[in-house]
């Protein structure tokens, strides 16, 4: 089979270094890719805004499949172009893809078919969330609808807070994304992911993971794209699962398909895990980003069965096998990162990978020769231990053998877990 994969971020690289892996693969192309994602896939310089482009090389270069990495693309509608000249795609309709594009088409979703969340009020005008937010008081969550590369998000512990958080999002702090805002109550508990594939009719369950968003030792300092991740999130009991997938999941899959919008992809649930049970916090409708590094290395099975039964409408034919063992990454990022950081400094090694312990490319190109770091988020140490505890000591062993630098990282990535794991001292 014949793949092309769309993306550069660490996500992709950890797509490709699994679906290099499978014995069913043909030629394997990546666009735009970065330099770790050419350990595995040839690299194909085409503008993956401009659709009629990326269908001129599906079809010059007898490409059977495409996997859609990010969230742009899909809501910009690529799945469907693809489709409609016959491709079979990773990654769901544009139509589809609006419960990551609007955070108010979500909450509808949840409303119409019971989907326990936070009470919310979506808004068009700032006077009109002023006033819902002075009657309901503080703590509450403002969010701008749209895409804001995960910054749209406020949550206010202060009425002041939330009041200037509203006047950010109307006065084009997040651009269109936040022409409209939803205003949500805020939900007390511990916070967890689940991903789940589904081919619009039948769920296959992955995994869980947790992430860390601040950028500071001990869960401090501004929000980012996310420093770390490991999986599987020990809050996510089996029964928890269970609950997740009957409460959230399957009335989602079964209410969009209602709505004339079936969802076909990854379902990734950002959830609160309240004293009531789980409750839809968001959902991204690709993988997560260092999440699907530390899934990856956790799958056991052939990965490029699984899409592809996901992408053709037969998920009930495949099953996935996972390591029991958890895995953990640790995200190396440029000195400075999420303020101002200097762009192009040099890396001088990354080490070499094994079965266990990989480190996946986010922000990195090649000048002349020498690898770059071009972003915010470089690079991602990952290991696999027999528990978190090993796990963490192993990325961070691969992580200290990364000559950069310009690099940091935080230093205690699932201290949440590790703390579970040590038996109690009383
Ligand atoms: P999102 O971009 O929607 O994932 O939101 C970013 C982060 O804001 C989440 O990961 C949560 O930590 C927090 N958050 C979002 N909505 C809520 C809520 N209703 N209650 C508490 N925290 C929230
Ligand atoms: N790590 C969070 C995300 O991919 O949105």
């Amino acid at each position: 089979m014949n793949i092309l994969l769309i993306g550069s971020g660490g996500r992709e690289h950890a797509l490709a270094w699994k679906l290099a892996q499978s014995p069913l693969i043909g030629a394997f192309y990546a666009a735009p890719g970065n330099p770790g994602i050419a350990e595995h896939a040839e690299l194909v310089d085409i503008n993956i805004d401009d659709h009629a482009a990326v269908i001129a090389f599906c079809k010059a270069n007898a490409v059977d499949f495409v996997v859609v990495g990010p969230e742009a693309p899909l809501v910009a509608g690529l799945s469907d172009a693809l489709r409609a000249v016959g491709l079979t795609v990773f990654g769901p309709s544009a139509a589809a893809a609006q419960l990551e594009g609007s955070k108010g088409f979500t909450k509808d979703v949840c409303a119409r078919f019971n989907i326990p969340t936070g009470a919310y009020q979506r808004f068009n005008n700032a006077p009109k969330a002023k006033a819902y937010v002075r009657q309901q008081g503080a703590p509450i969550v403002i969010k701008a609808d749209g895409l804001a590369a995960g910054k749209g998000v406020t949550v206010a512990m202060t009425l002041d807070e939330a009041l200037s958080a509203i006047d950010d999002c109307f006065e084009g702090a997040f651009g269109a994304a936040g022409a409209e805002v939803v205003v949500e109550a805020f939900l007390d508990g511990e916070e967890a992911s689940f991903f789940c594939l589904c081919d619009g009719k039948t769920l296959l369950p992955l995994a869980t993971a947790q992430d860390h968003k601040r950028v500071g030792d001990g869960d401090t300092g501004p929000n980012t794209g996310g420093m770390g991740a490991y999986s599987p999130a020990p809050v996510m009991t089996p029964d928890m699962v269970e609950r997740t997938l009957r409460e959230i999941i399957e009335p989602t899959m079964r209410g969009m398909a209602e709505l004339g919008r079936p969802f076909s992809g990854v379902f990734f649930a950002g959830l609160m895990i309240t004293e009531k049970g789980p409750e839809l916090i968001e959902y991204n409708v690709r993988f997560g980003d260092p999440e699907c590094q530390v899934l990856m290395m956790r799958l056991k099975s052939d990965l490029l069965p699984l899409l592809h039964a996901c992408a053709s409408g037969t998920l009930d034919k495949v099953s996935a096998e996972w390591h029991d063992d958890p895995a953990l990454t640790v995200v190396l990022a440029s000195k400075g990162y999420p303020g101002s950081f200097t762009r192009n400094t040099q890396i001088a090694a990354v080490p070499a990978a094994s079965d266990e312990a990989k480190v996946f490319h986010a922000g990195t190109a090649v000048k002349d020769g020498q690898l770059i770091a071009t972003g915010g988020r470089v690079l991602n140490a990952t290991a696999r231990g027999k528990t978190v505890a090993e796990a963490q000591a192993k990325a961070y062993a691969l992580a200290r053998q990364v000559e950069w630098d310009n690099g940091f990282s935080r230093s205690d990535i699932g201290w949440q877990a590790i703390a579970r794991e040590k038996p109690s001292e009383s």
